[in-house]
């Protein structure tokens, strides 16, 4: 039996980061893996993902402003196989990045389906491996289907984002079910290779967790660009064929039935707790099956157990993920790192345009009976956005009346997902929204947009 200081169960952004902040801080530590290091994230999620974007919004600009940019360019063809296997090879380049991490961080990687024993003690094969100080479950969340209304995944003619990464053309239509984060980025991804989307979401909005005003401004965009939105509307039937899928929707009152060469599942996502002695080992779930920890501490039911990233719960981000990785680590090894804000995570979804965000959304601060005043800027004001053709979206800050606390800030637009983060940064360390303006700005930015909105929430704005 090999024991280490810390085994970690499970290589993503969570589990892969908890092991190199253990190791730096001196723990022998090892991960237990089953497929590649870097989990979903790197491998089947994140990672490729954006690379796709990145073909998209490369398409959507040569075929629609090359012309305005004096670029002359024939006919555009696209070619998803191309981009797909572009976007592979990033994938592959980030996992042998973190399997780089673990060498030189010495942190031994433990190939294999790990099962927990009690006594924070891990199967692997026919090896047991103990952990002297802690174990950390970190095993993720996978894609699923909708089996009640007959769409279970058949990798073919139903597929999740699993299969669509590895598409080797981008079929002729598509319905894409579920309108959150990956219903949204692939909606995108297809529509610029050339797919017929049909987005369907069952809330009155698309990525119905974001402000009202961003759904609605990113509705838009899609609409514009040829993409059918279908919010409020519910599948009530699905008729799975060999090349093709018909699905009865519900939506604003109406009935109407939808074919497409594939659906794409993207209503959500369950968590891995199945078949790896969790019960056993004393480990309990809450009622919505994540892993039940302290979020004080991360601490699972069972002693010397940890759980960390979408496992323990929501937000599923691959940051909260590795946040929690790092912060428990430090825990083990007898540090007091900062408590993790988590009403402080910023959400991004990177369609085109995109949306960020950090904190309360106007409705909730309504809910909440917030005194409020909310400062927008658009980007058709800045200078820097018309000069680059990025003029699509705003800046959205909610602000605190009587103390100026930055509530909630939420953008649309080109760079929104950088952007975000001089917000977070304010917003962590209690800064006004007066302070955020203090920084002087550096002009021609888009992020004098930032500055503007917090101008606008205090009836100062310049440039509108
Ligand atoms: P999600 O839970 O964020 O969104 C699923 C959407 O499907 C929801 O809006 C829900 O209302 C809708 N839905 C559920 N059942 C439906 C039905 N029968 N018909 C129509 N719509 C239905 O899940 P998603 O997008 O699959 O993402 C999973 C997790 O991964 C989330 O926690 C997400 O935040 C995270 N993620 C984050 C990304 C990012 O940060 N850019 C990218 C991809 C995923």
């Amino acid at each position: 039996m090999a024991s280490f200081d810390l085994i970690v169960l499970g290589g993503g952004p969570a589990g892969y980061v908890c092991a190199i902040r253990a190791a730096q801080l001196g723990l022998s530590t090892a991960v237990v893996e089953k497929d590649k290091l870097g989990g979903v994230c790197v491998n089947i999620g994140c990672i490729p993902t954006k690379a796709l974007l990145h073909s998209a919004s490369s398409i959507n600009l040569i075929a629609h402003q090359a012309k305005d940019l004096g670029i002359e360019v024939g006919a555009v063809k696209t070619d998803y196989g191309v981009a797909m296997k572009r976007s592979r090879r990033v994938s592959e380049q980030n996992s042998k990045g973190v399997e780089f991490l673990m060498k030189k961080n010495k942190v031994t990687v433990i190939k294999g389906t790990g099962t927990l024993l009690p006594g924070k003690k891990v199967k692997v094969g026919a090896d047991v491996h103990e952990a002297k100080k802690a174990l950390v479950i970190a095993t993720g969340s996978r894609v699923k289907g909708i089996p009640q209304i007959g769409l279970e995944i058949n990798k073919t003619t139903v597929i999740s984002s699993d299969e669509a990464l590895f598409l080797e053309a981008a079929p002729k239509s598509m319905i894409v079910v579920g309108a959150g984060a990956v219903g949204s980025e692939f909606a995108d991804i297809f529509n610029a290779f050339g797919t017929k989307v049909t987005l369907v979401e069952a809330l009155p909005r698309i990525l119905p967790i974001e402000d009202a005003e961003c759904s609605d401004a990113l509705a838009k965009s899609f609409r514009k660009r040829g993409i059918e939105v279908l919010a409020g509307a519910k599948v009530l039937k699905a008729a799975v064929g060999k090349d093709s899928v018909t699905l009865e929707i519900e939506a604003g009152g109406e009935k109407k039935s939808v074919t497409a060469d594939k659906v794409l599942m993207a209503a959500g996502r369950a968590v891995n707790t199945e078949e790896m002695g969790f019960k056993e080992a004393g480990v309990q779930l809450t009622d919505r099956g994540f892993v039940k920890v302290n979020l004080a501490t991360l601490e699972t039911t069972a002693p010397g157990v940890y759980c960390i990233g979408d496992v323990a719960g929501q937000p599923m981000l691959a940051h909260k993920g590795s946040r929690e990785g790092a912060v428990v680590a430090e825990r083990i090894a007898g540090h007091k790192p900062h408590a993790i804000r988590y009403d402080n995570i910023p959400s991004v979804t990177y369609c085109h345009p995109e949306v960020a965000s950090i904190g309360l959304t106007e409705e909730q601060c309504k809910e909440k009976k917030l005194d409020y005043q909310v400062g927008r800027f658009p980007f058709s004001a800045n200078g820097r956005a018309r000069a680059s053709n990025e003029t699509e979206g705003f800046v959205k800050i909610i602000r605190e009346k009587k103390y100026g606390e930055i509530l909630g800030a939420h953008i649309v637009g080109g760079h929104a997902s950088e952007m975000i983060h001089e917000l977070a940064v304010a917003r962590e360390n209690e800064y006004t929204v007066e302070e955020v303006d203090l920084a002087v700005h550096a002009h021609p930015t888009l992020s004098e947009a930032i500055a503007e909105a917090a101008l606008d929430s205090m009836g100062r704005v310049i440039h509108t």
